[in-house]
């Protein structure tokens, strides 16, 4: 897909037009990245937050939200339930928080690596070299970091940086692959002031990236953020704003797949709460092979307060995993089993042994 075929798919609002890119993206997924459907567990393991982000009710500035973070006893009870669930993944996921040292980290992560056989998949912001390379070395696969908007202005007015700190992202991704995790990135639909133009170049720089897993789902006002309170003010004019709407999270996808199609792919939860209550098959039908069902514990997850009417979707016993089955059965899609590396990192791992047994 080029330029103009990206622009056209995410202008293309005639219902009956739709259903071709859906199909594609169906069948580019379904030859790349298989029939099966991975599930990842998600641990919200705090909630403590230091960056000002406008949009993102975890921002340090919420005094209206109780502040948690999880001690180890609880979070590898989580981690219990996931084995005992059958997962083969959990993600750790957290505001950006200093609570969490990097030794303190590695501990819990050297305890999952040893005590399971789960791939552990991080998720908790900008951190530095070194500690993701202790993270790293403790057992960690797979680390997660959205750049959200390639478009620098758009980006810095969002996102103000820390005092004395300058983080780009994109030098960490680069850090991160260095370090030989499975990367994942993503971007968000439809943020005020982002236009057709931007996000093109988003997706376009999903691919290069060269990622495992790509993550893209809607802005949701958050009546308690800066952003939520003044979004109309930062609309770009009609015609070059991208809507924050589910129908545009899910154009975007689609393309994502088609241009990406090795790259494991979720259904957000942000997507999961716009899309309604079959967001989900909609999304797997979409271009979509990964789900994350929560398992933080209930009296904590209601704090993990990101945007409002978040997905609420959670398998926290046989009973609702069932349930999932049997709605993914109805997709004529199977739950997969083991870790559910992505195909792309799986294939580079191959050729780097490769290379190595004849140099
Ligand atoms: N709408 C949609 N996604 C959001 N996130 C944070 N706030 C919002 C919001 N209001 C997403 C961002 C971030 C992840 C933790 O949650 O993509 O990377």
């Amino acid at each position: 897909m080029n330029r103009s075929d990206i622009l056209y798919w995410l202008c293309e609002n005639r219902p009956e037009k739709l259903p071709k890119l859906w199909q594609w993206a169906n069948r580019v997924r379904r030859e790349n990245a298989g029939g099966e459907i991975h599930l990842r567990g998600l641990i919200e393991i705090s909630n403590h937050c230091v960056r000002q982000c406008a949009y993102c009710g975890l921002r340090h500035d919420n005094r209206n939200l109780e502040r948690y973070r999880m001690n180890k006893m609880e979070i590898m009870e989580s981690v219990r339930k996931a084995v005992h669930l059958g997962f083969g993944t959990i993600v750790l996921q957290a505001g950006e928080d200093p609570g969490i040292t990097s030794e303190w980290m590695a501990d819990l992560i050297r305890r999952i690596k040893s005590e399971t056989s789960l791939a552990v998949a991080l998720n908790l912001g900008e951190r530095n070299e070194r500690e993701l390379a202790i993270w790293r070395q403790a057992g960690a696969d797979r680390y997660l970091l959205r750049f959200e908007s390639s478009n620098q202005k758009l980006y810095q007015k969002y996102h103000p940086a820390r005092p004395f700190q300058t983080g780009d992202r994109f030098d960490l991704l680069r850090v991160l692959k260095k370090l030989r995790y499975e990367v994942g990135s993503g971007i968000m639909i439809g943020l005020p002031g982002q236009t057709f133009d931007s996000l093109i170049r988003d997706i376009q720089l999903l691919k290069e990236l060269e990622l495992d897993m790509v993550a893209v789902g809607p802005y949701i006002i958050n009546p308690e953020t800066p952003l939520g309170k003044s979004w109309a003010e930062h609309l770009a004019r009609p015609e070059f704003q991208v809507p924050n709407s589910d129908e545009m999270a899910y154009k975007t996808m689609a393309v994502t797949r088609i241009i990406c199609p090795l790259s494991n792919i979720p259904v957000t939860t942000a997507t999961a709460s716009v899309g309604g209550r079959d967001g989900l098959e909609v999304g797997l039908g979409r271009g979509a092979n990964v789900f994350m069902p929560n398992l933080t514990p209930a009296n904590y997850r209601c704090k993990y307060r990101i945007y409002p009417s978040k997905s609420r979707f959670s398998v926290d016993d046989f009973d609702s995993l069932s349930h999932l089955r049997f709605r993914i059965k109805k997709l004529g899609r199977r739950l997969g089993e083991g870790r559910g590396d992505s195909k792309r990192y799986v294939a580079e791992i191959k050729r780097s042994i490769f290379q190595e047994l004849i140099s």
